[in-house]
């Protein structure tokens, strides 16, 4: 039987703490869908299409990987791709009040999946999307933080 895994955000941009839960992920599952959420209330920087296009090349030849998009709820579209574990990331305490009400209302909506918390590379653990964003909108280097491909949107994006 092969295990599917669905790991959902909104990827505004992916960085390389997403790149590296994807790839532990893939140790224990066959296959990770990432799945990137239609906008929420949040303002994004990228469109819904530009950021599956980002994780598309950055995951490009990761193979056991596939990026999509979804719209309604988390459980719906996992229920729809057959997949039985959801991934969440898990960097600080401050990140569990939040992660455990989703992980809980979604076993309500869907009692057969599972969530399953990673802690990403200890110094990948001050990683954020939206730290990302604010430095590189302010000029700062994310090399590091970011695949290449990444990092030139975001130049582009703020049109350095
Ligand atoms: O990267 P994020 O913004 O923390 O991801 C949050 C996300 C997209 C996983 C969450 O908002 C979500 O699952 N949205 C889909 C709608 C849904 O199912 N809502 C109920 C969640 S219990």
């Amino acid at each position: 039987m092969t295990r599917n895994a669905v790991y959902p955000g909104s990827f505004d941009p992916v960085t390389r703490g997403h790149e590296d839960l994807i790839h532990r992920s893939l140790r224990f599952v066959d296959k990770v869908i990432v799945a990137v959420a239609a906008d929420s209330s949040k303002q994004a920087l990228f469109s819904r299409e530009e950021r599956v296009t980002l994780l598309e090349s950055v995951l490009e030849g990761s193979p056991g990987v596939v990026v999509r998009s979804f719209d309604g709820l988390l459980a719906d579209f996992a229920r729809a791709n057959d997949a039985s574990v959801i991934i969440r990331g898990l960097r600080a305490v401050s990140d569990f009040d939040y992660e455990s009400q989703m992980a809980l209302m979604n076993r309500q909506l869907f009692p057969e999946l599972e969530t399953v918390f990673l802690v990403p590379a200890v110094h990948l653990t001050y990683l954020s999307s939206s730290l990302v964003r604010e430095v590189a909108g302010l000029g700062g280097d994310v090399g590091d933080l970011v695949h290449p491909v990444v990092e030139r949107a975001l130049a582009q994006k703020f049109s350095r």
